[in-house]
């Protein structure tokens, strides 16, 4: 019994003191509702459609996502266009292909199967671009990051003026989320930036929260059937023990009890 309630005690200190440890390097991350939480989680379609609008609109400029096909686009438990409209955004990006039949290369508009155009040719020419900071390939981001989809919203929005006692070089911004406060990209969200498809009223916080549900949405494509598995499995569970706890009761009366 001792022993039960040391180990309990020792598992609650570690509870407390990695939360303690976290909130002490971090300001705790901006709160939003995302509908892809918990266990019944699933992806806002149309927020997935925004997502991506602002990726291409934005983002793309600099970040690739070189995991991703247009295929993707429309497969199910993703943004869910159509084929058509996915076949439609790809054919609106040219990509090298080649050799033709006089050995030569050739651009043509992108098809399903080809990947995510990248907008740079490698990550010496990003980090050129962007003044010797990479940008990192987001296919994965979000699950790459401490934080995963709050560490994104959080530093989408967590730009600020520098406290007086911080000197900031030249295209380096102040932001209150990224490790050290000091990021080497500009603010890349302000409101009316897009014009949403859907007539959505493009804020910075509803351009934020629409892109990282993307963000999430790559790094995590099962995440709905894993979801719906996690159930399942928990019902089958819920059931067994059920029936191991009605046949321990049916084997153990035969037994006299003898208090
Ligand atoms: C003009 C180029 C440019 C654009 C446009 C841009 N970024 Fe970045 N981004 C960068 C660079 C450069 C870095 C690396 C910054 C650093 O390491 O200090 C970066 C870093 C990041 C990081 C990683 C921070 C970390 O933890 O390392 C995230 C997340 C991010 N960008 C998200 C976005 C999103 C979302 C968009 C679109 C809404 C976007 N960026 C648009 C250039 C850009």
């Amino acid at each position: 019994m001792n022993k039960l309630i040391r180990t309990i005690l020792f598992l609650l200190s570690t509870v407390f003191f990695q939360n303690y440890s976290i909130s002490a390097e971090t300001p705790s991350f901006l709160k939003t509702d995302w509908t892809f939480k918990g266990l019944f989680g699933k992806y806002d379609r149309a927020s997935l459609q925004r997502g991506y609008q602002v990726y291409t609109e934005v983002c793309a400029a600099c970040h690739s996502m070189q995991y991703l096909s247009y295929r993707n686009l429309a497969e199910p438990g993703g943004p869910e266009f159509t084929e058509e409209e996915a076949k439609f955004i790809a054919a609106s990006f040219e990509v090298l292909d080649g050799p033709n039949s006089d050995g030569e290369m050739f651009m043509r508009p992108a098809k399903l199967s080809d990947k995510f155009v990248m907008p740079y040719e490698n990550v010496e020419a990003s980090k050129a671009a962007n003044g010797g900071a990479y940008p990192p390939d987001m296919s994965v981001l979000a699950k790459a990051r401490k934080g995963g989809a709050d560490y994104i919203y959080s530093l989408l929005l967590g730009y600020d003026e520098p406290p007086a006692d911080i000197k900031l070089d030249d295209g380096v911004y102040y932001n209150k989320y990224m490790y050290g406060n000091k990021i080497k990209m500009s603010a890349p969200l302000s409101d009316g930036l897009v014009e949403y498809n859907d007539g959505t009223d493009a804020t910075k916080e509803q351009m934020a929260k629409d892109i990282t549900t993307f963000l999430m949405w790559s790094a995590e494509p099962h995440l709905e059937t894993r979801h719906k598995t996690g159930f399942r499995v928990i019902i089958y569970l819920i059931i067994l023990s059920i029936l191991v706890y009605l046949t321990m009761k049916k084997i153990w009366s035969r037994v006299e009890t003898k208090i």
